[in-house]
């Protein structure tokens, strides 16, 4: 019997972090030999991003990551989500590797190291090598070829510095959009065909990640893959609707996670995609099925479900137009969420570990006041979307769901993809212009959160 209540302080072992990605805050686009990525590409097209930004720059955390780990030590935050760039390691994908890439991120964990702070490191978040990206990129297994070897590297290289692996950030993401709507780099509108090629080949490395991690990750090394899932929300928390709800998650997520937890597509998702199923070789789920020592699940919003009628399993609403939301139009506040992921995959999957590695919001318009006695915005939104996001974790832990860590996303205000720089996600705010970093009132707030282990 759990002793954990509604009331109890987030379990002492419970990981508070941040988090980040290289593309989004590192710059040093084209430094000490890092080759181009999908991005540096895809933000050079115009039209592509808004205001035409580019990575070159970002929040310069390439020349000052020491006094971004002073800034994260001084709000005591102990564990940094990042992700390594596979063009500063591989600059054409594969090939030679690149030892001044190897050396920046040696020198990025001494530093993190000294500040003591446990890095939680993803291999890949979306910055292709753009010489993959002309060789077919996610569409082609030239990529899944270059990835293990790009993996496999990484781990040997870094196996001393780091414990804790993600493989892949967010397929849906960089699959979908990136190949299918074209919103995202590389920005190709292909057939469904071809999109859940992209799909099988990105589940195929998250299996060659878990496998470099077991091959070469050393003592005491864990991995997970970080998801995206689609989340449903029961409209009321009755038998019904929980039931309906989950019908729509199993649903919704059978091309991911029904995935890898099965030992080959489900028959339900074979019949959707028809003559549009991936190509399958022998040997693939032995590498998408190796198990995992946790799920990393990115949450930020969710679809509210209820019962279905006339024999439907579930009813999906649509939001009414004043529901209130983020500026960014996908992100409409629904705390819980971030309740009902993590549920569902311990009572769906099985999961016994869970950490989320991403939950935040990104507002446009967050001036710096109060300059005169050093500087603070005042992003009570954010604030109040922390404290609804974190009351709904610590309310499913209590429940018993098996979660075990926290990472907010942002640290900083960084590249938001598509978005450009206007859209800021960070509890720290960038001035992208003086590279002049200012902690929000989120900031002092969840500082005072990890401090005290309680929704203060
Ligand atoms: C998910 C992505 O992993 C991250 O890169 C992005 O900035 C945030 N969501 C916010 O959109």
């Amino acid at each position: 019997m759990s002793t954990f209540t509604y009331s109890s302080p987030f379990p002492a072992s419970f990981v508070f972090g941040v988090a980040a990605a290289s593309a989004q805050i590192e710059g040093a686009a084209f430094i000490d030999g890092k080759g181009e990525s999908i991005w540096d590409r895809f933000a050079r097209t115009p039209g592509k991003v808004a205001g035409g930004d580019n990575l070159d720059v970002a929040c310069d955390h390439y020349h000052r990551f020491d006094e971004d780990f002073a800034l994260m030590a001084s709000l005591g935050v102990k564990h940094y989500r990042l992700s390594i760039s596979w063009p500063r390691i591989y600059p054409q994908g594969d090939g030679a590797p690149n030892q001044a890439g190897l050396d920046f991120y040696h020198r990025l964990f001494a530093s993190m190291a000294r500040h003591g702070i446990t890095p939680w490191v993803t291999l890949f978040h979306w910055d292709l090598p753009q010489a993959l990206e002309d060789r077919g990129g996610w569409t082609s297994r030239v990529t899944v070829d270059a990835f293990a070897r790009y993996a496999d590297t990484v781990v040997k290289e870094f196996r001393n510095e780091v414990k804790n692996w993600i493989t892949l950030n967010e397929i849906r993401c960089f699959t979908m959009l990136g190949y299918e709507f074209g919103t995202k780099a590389p920005g190709r509108k292909e057939s469904a065909a071809v999109v859940n090629q992209t799909y099988h080949h990105a589940l195929l490395c998250h299996g060659h990640g878990v496998r470099a991690v077991r091959q070469f990750g050393g003592a005491g090394a864990r991995v997970g893959l970080t998801d995206n899932c689609d989340v449903s929300v029961p409209v009321t928390e009755t038998p019904a609707d929980i039931a309906a709800a989950k019908a729509w998650f199993l649903d919704k997520n059978l091309h991911l996670l029904g995935a890898i937890h099965g030992k080959g597509y489900a028959q339900a998702y074979l019949d959707r995609v028809g003559a549009d199923a991936p190509q399958v070789l022998p040997g693939d789920f032995d590498l998408i099925s190796l198990p995992t020592d946790f799920l990393g699940l990115n949450v930020y919003t969710a679809t509210y479900v209820r019962a279905g009628r006339d024999g439907q399993p579930y009813e999906a609403l649509a939001l009414p137009p004043s529901y209130p939301r983020a500026d960014s139009p996908w992100l409409n506040l629904v705390p819980q969420a971030i309740y009902w992921a993590p549920r569902m995959c311990h009572e769906l999957y099985g999961h016994k570990s869970i950490f989320i590695t991403e939950n935040g919001c990104g507002y446009n318009v967050e001036p710096v006041v109060n300059r005169e006695t050093g500087g603070e915005v005042i992003d009570l939104h954010r604030r109040d979307y922390l404290r609804n996001h974190l009351r709904e974790v610590h309310r499913a832990i209590a429940d018993g769901v098996p979660i075990d860590g926290y990472f907010l996303w942002s640290f900083i205000d960084n590249y938001e993809w598509e978005d450009g720089y206007e859209r800021r996600f960070g509890i720290v705010h960038c001035d992208f212009a003086t590279q002049a970093r200012t902690p929000k009132l989120s900031a002092r707030y969840y500082a005072e959160v990890m401090r005290t282990r309680t929704i203060v």
